[in-house]
């Protein structure tokens, strides 16, 4: 699959995708979209093994994502995701053999980890792993010269890993949960100086806001997240830091999933149009002042509001919060993955 037009290189029907018909024509995406599934049942060959060998792809996980273990056993991408012939495994003492081997930057920047003094042996590529923004992201400057692909929420990644995307579901039925409250907000680091914490001060000067999580000492159980934020009207899906492709699940699980609409903060609307229809979600740059924001939300009538679930008549949101899967990604991806790349200044790129 190309990775021309900003989608994502091997990701299935998502809104992304959908939108390139605008360019090449539904017969393309129909196309594509068959040889993205006949391409899924194949086994993945490394082009520099002899198809004999008939060994499936090693990805090699350096780091346990955040430090937590992960059950591998089985064959998570056969099972999760239909891709045969991925074989993640954890076991340094596979550094040898692994095809790909993946570092996750977390580790990385807490010096939990390091990878290999020698580079990668031939033919192996190292990539490089974060689901965290550039602001969030230190010491980029040591890792000169040292990765040959990335794996990041960028769409211009190697290996794109969003939080959520959009997929192709068309639906008769438009259900919008009941609601019993305006706006809700769920934080968990909260820094004053942060500017979702200034924008979220001023806006409740004009309009209560409910705020949950551990900074407001209302943590919700992971099972009590979206009931609880679904019977809000409105979910402030305010991004930690500003920067392109940076959409997290504060918009993917929390806002569209639960039934509430995003009030989004982050990069700005033409970046959000390229993950989800403009007609989704609200944006703070929309308005010329928090107080016109906040009078937009209070007089919303029945019949706007309804609109904003438009996108639902044609897709589900589908998340992407399980490691496994993320690195499956990986095998999925491969064959259509560069050769012969290095990022000689990943701090260039990734703050492009
Ligand atoms: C390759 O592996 C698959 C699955 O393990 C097996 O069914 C197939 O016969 C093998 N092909 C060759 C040429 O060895
Ligand atoms: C890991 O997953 C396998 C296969 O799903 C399962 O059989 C096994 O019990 C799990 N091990 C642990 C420690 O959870
Ligand atoms: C919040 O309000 C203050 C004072 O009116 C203003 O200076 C600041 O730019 C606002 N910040 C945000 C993020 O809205
Ligand atoms: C609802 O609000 C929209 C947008 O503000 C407006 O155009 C429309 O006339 C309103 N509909 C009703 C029934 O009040
Ligand atoms: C991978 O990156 C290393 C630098 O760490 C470089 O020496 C090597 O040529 C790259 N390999 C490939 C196949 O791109």
């Amino acid at each position: 699959m190309s990775k021309g037009m900003g989608a994502p290189a091997c990701t299935m029907a998502s809104y992304s995708m959908i939108t390139m018909k605008k360019f090449a024509g539904a017969m393309f995406l129909l196309g594509a979209v068959f040889l993205n599934l006949t391409f899924l049942a194949q086994p993945f060959h490394n082009p520099s093994r002899t198809q004999a060998q008939n060994r499936s792809l090693m990805v090699l996980i350096w780091d346990w994502p955040y430090g937590h273990a992960l059950n591998l056993t089985g064959d998570p991408c056969a099972t999760l995701c239909s891709i045969k012939g991925c074989q993640l495994t954890w076991n340094r003492n596979l550094y040898n053999q692994a095809d790909v081997v993946v570092f996750h930057h977390w580790a990385l920047q807490h010096r939990r980890s390091r990878p290999p003094a020698s580079k990668p042996h031939p033919g192996q590529k190292w990539v490089w792993l974060s689901l965290e923004s550039p602001s969030h992201s230190n010491d980029l400057a040591r890792w000169d010269g040292v990765f040959n692909w990335t794996m990041t929420f960028r769409r211009d990644s190697d290996i794109f890993i969003p939080y959520g995307e959009l997929v192709a579901q068309p639906s008769d039925e438009v259900d919008i949960p009941e609601k019993s409250g305006l706006v809700s907000w769920v934080i968990s680091h909260y820094h004053h100086t942060q500017q979702r914490a200034q924008l979220f001060r001023n806006l409740s000067k004009y309009i209560k806001v409910d705020v949950y999580g551990r900074a407001n000492k209302k943590p919700l159980c992971p099972a009590c997240l979206l009931p609880t934020i679904s019977k809000y009207k409105f979910y402030l899906a305010f991004e930690n830091s500003v920067h392109r492709d940076y959409i997290t699940e504060k918009l993917w699980r929390n806002s569209l999933l639960a039934g509430s609409v995003p009030v989004v903060m982050g990069p700005p609307r033409a970046n959000y149009q390229q993950f989800i229809p403009g007609d989704a979600f609200i944006h703070v740059d929309d308005f010329g002042s928090v107080k016109e924001l906040a009078d937009f939300l209070l007089t919303m009538n029945e019949s706007r509001y309804q609109r904003f679930f438009e996108w639902k008549r044609s897709f589900a949101v589908k998340l992407y919060d399980s490691w496994p899967e993320r690195f499956c990604t990986i095998c999925q991806c491969f064959p259509s993955l560069p050769q012969g790349k290095v990022y000689h200044s990943l701090e260039k790129w990734f703050w492009s």
